[in-house]
């Protein structure tokens, strides 16, 4: 398939979607290990983004993500809105085409992860977002991806210990619990996959 504008405008539209039906849970998971805001950080940025979106069709799949970073990286606010902020404005930069290949769509995500590294000094392993975005691209370069290689790598944050963010401070403690950014980077990655089955 192709991935063209409208594509990219109805990825994150879906994906607002699913955090906004999950703000409650998001924002519970991160009570247990965090301060209990992360569905309502992310719920505000992506309503944001819904309109930001619906007002004005953006011109290419670069502007889309564009417009993504730069309304997450004002609206979410908490760790997660530099964060996930960061990961779009680094796709759009990954990207020179009006319409991406399977490849480059591989490439903008994976410039996206490094965004995410770069901006929380983070790697696999610490019970971040980054748990469930790297399993995520590596299932896809191998042409692998299903939903329950999202949900797995999501469930295997349960047993990290946290090192970055406010769940570091638990220490041990951390373990147990799921992590709340990765559990709505799944969300992005299952609308991902719901619009492969579409097109
Ligand atoms: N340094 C980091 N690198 C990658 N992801 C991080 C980092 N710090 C926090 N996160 C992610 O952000 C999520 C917390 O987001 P949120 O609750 O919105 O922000 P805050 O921690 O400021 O309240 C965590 O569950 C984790 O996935
Ligand atoms: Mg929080």
């Amino acid at each position: 398939m192709t991935y063209n504008t409208k594509w990219a405008v109805q990825w994150l539209q879906d994906f607002s979607e699913r955090v906004i039906q999950n703000k409650q849970l998001l924002s519970d998971l991160d009570q247990a290990i965090g301060d209990g805001d992360h569905g309502i950080n992310m719920a505000r940025g992506l309503t944001e983004l819904q309109k930001a979106l619906a007002e004005k069709e953006p011109a290419s799949v670069k502007d889309t993500f564009k417009t993504a970073g730069m309304t997450i990286l004002s609206k979410v606010g908490g760790a997660s809105g530099p964060l996930y902020g960061s990961a779009f404005l680094a796709m759009s930069k990954a990207i020179d085409n009006d319409t991406l290949t399977e490849t480059q769509l591989i490439e903008a995500l994976e410039a996206g992860l490094a965004g995410i590294e770069h901006r929380g000094k983070s790697h696999a392993g610490e019970k971040t977002m980054i748990d469930v975005w790297e399993p995520v691209i590596h299932a896809l370069r191998q042409d692998e991806l299903t939903s329950d290689v999202i949900e797995a790598a999501l469930q295997k944050t349960k047993d990290l210990k946290a090192t970055k963010g406010r769940a570091a401070y638990l220490g041990d403690r951390s373990i147990g619990h799921l992590d709340p950014g990765a559990y709505s980077s799944a969300l992005l990655f299952q609308a991902l996959l719901a619009r492969e089955e579409v097109n």
